[in-house]
């Protein structure tokens, strides 16, 4: 075949996007529910965006951005990340006036050029949200607690927060100088990439995967005994707020997660079931960001989840939402029934009602083998025998009870099997 999809990017085929959709409706309906609304930004911004927020030591930034220069002469990036997008979206409309918290939320593309591999793409989806305005820790837990609980219900199992604060930048000054004396001993056994940020930014380090680096860190400092009188109280209400609302967490000091902007809570979600891209989600505290993007300062704190990992640790299938529908199949038998099946169809879908029909005329066998493999839970069969009885037969598959139904009951007999 002359043409492939490009390395890291893959399609979503009808047997998987009926999944998507089921999981992307249930987070549309969780989050409006939880008061937070959709925001939509551009595909692409100005490179300087990401440089700026995401910081341009961190490899998102460094290395893995769809980066050019358009004809206009502008250095255009494909989004790598919401955050600044949606920081940019909040500036720049002065989301601000509309009220003093701003609750969004999103789901769409992303782009960074890593290594692919199982749950690493180049193009890959995320939903997250952000609250911008609260500064308080019932905000941080709330953002956590939303992540924990959709996650959880949609049935994914061995899942861990793990949570760390960083404090201000001051405390990372100060911590910075700690773990460059700390590693200093040992910085010939540190990788190339450490090395590098050895100076720049150390505290990327901390985040490490290689073995020998985890070992080296096993006896170093806590960036938590650094934090301020004001960052402990904060760390300590947030663990205070996740523990009224009965979510477990557990400490990870080591958690400074790859992008700039954050400040004190930091968190991740990771299942067990993912192997080596094992967060779901993470997030946290950026209470600089809206500052250091031109606006006023404004604290803020959010999450994004990688929407492919979610799909892949969860379980069940089309479990979500499905099981709240019944699917109805309808059989048409013979060529005298077709105009009043169609108009049966018509009926029966105006009213919200999920129904199909076999458009091969196929036979009574076939059309029950499809309806059985689509999952039905009923089925109605139309035939000339029906035609001139005017009514159809109704099965409810879930109880194996059939019922002659006139025409003109069949939406009132349906919404009482509901
Ligand atoms: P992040 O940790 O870079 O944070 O990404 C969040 C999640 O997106 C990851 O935990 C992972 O599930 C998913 N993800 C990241 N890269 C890939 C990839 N190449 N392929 C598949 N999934 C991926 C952020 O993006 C921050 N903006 C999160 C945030 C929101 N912080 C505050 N507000």
């Amino acid at each position: 075949m002359k043409f492939r999809s490009i390395k890291g990017t893959y399609d979503v085929l009808p047997n998987i996007s009926d999944k998507w959709k089921n999981v992307e409706f249930y987070i549309h309906q969780y989050l409006s529910r939880a008061g937070y609304s959709e925001i939509r930004t551009p595909i692409f911004e100005n490179t300087d965006l990401f440089k700026r927020s995401v910081g341009e030591d961190s490899d998102v930034v460094s290395k893995e951005m769809y980066s050019w220069i358009d004809q206009g002469g502008t250095d255009l990036t494909l989004k790598p990340e919401y955050t600044a997008s949606v920081v940019r979206a909040y500036i720049q409309n002065n989301l601000n006036s509309i009220s003093p918290i701003s609750k969004l939320y999103y789901i769409g593309d992303l782009f960074r050029r890593e290594r692919p591999q199982k749950g690493r793409y180049r193009q890959f989806r995320q939903f997250g949200i952000e609250a911008i305005g609260s500064k308080y820790s019932e905000q941080d837990a709330e953002i956590i607690s939303i992540a924990w609980n959709i996650i959880s219900e949609l049935g994914i199992q061995d899942i861990t927060l793990n949570l760390n604060s960083i404090g201000s930048s001051e405390t990372r000054k100060k911590y910075k100088q700690v773990l460059i004396e700390y590693l200093k001993p040992n910085f010939d056994q540190l990788s190339e990439s450490s090395k590098k940020r050895f100076n720049s930014n150390p505290l990327r380090i901390l985040d490490t995967k290689n073995k020998s680096e985890i070992e080296i860190l096993k006896q170093v400092p806590k960036i938590t005994e650094y934090l301020s009188k004001e960052d402990e109280v904060h760390f300590n209400e947030v663990q205070q707020r996740l523990d009224d609302l009965n979510i477990p967490f557990s400490l990870d000091t080591n958690l400074v997660r790859g992008l700039d902007y954050y400040t004190r809570t930091t968190f991740e979600i990771v299942s067990s079931k993912l192997g080596a891209q094992d967060a779901l989600c993470g997030g946290g505290r950026y209470d600089k960001l809206v500052e250091s993007l031109g606006a006023k300062s404004t604290p803020a704190v959010g999450f994004a989840a990688g929407f492919e990992r979610i799909l892949l640790a969860m379980d069940n299938d089309n479990e979500l939402v499905e099981k709240n529908i019944k699917k109805i199949y309808l059989i048409g038998l013979g060529d005298k029934v077709r105009s009043t099946m169609t108009k049966i169809l018509g009926q029966i879908r105006n009213e919200g009602f999920y129904i199909e029909f076999d458009p091969l005329r196929r036979s009574i066998k076939s059309q029950l083998r499809e309806s059985n493999k689509l999952g039905s839970s009923i089925t109605i069969i139309l035939g000339e025998k029906e035609m001139e009885e005017q009514c159809v037969q109704i099965k409810d598959l879930s109880n194996g009870n059939q019922q002659s139904v006139p025409f003109d009951s069949i939406i009132s007999y349906l919404k009482s099997l509901k």
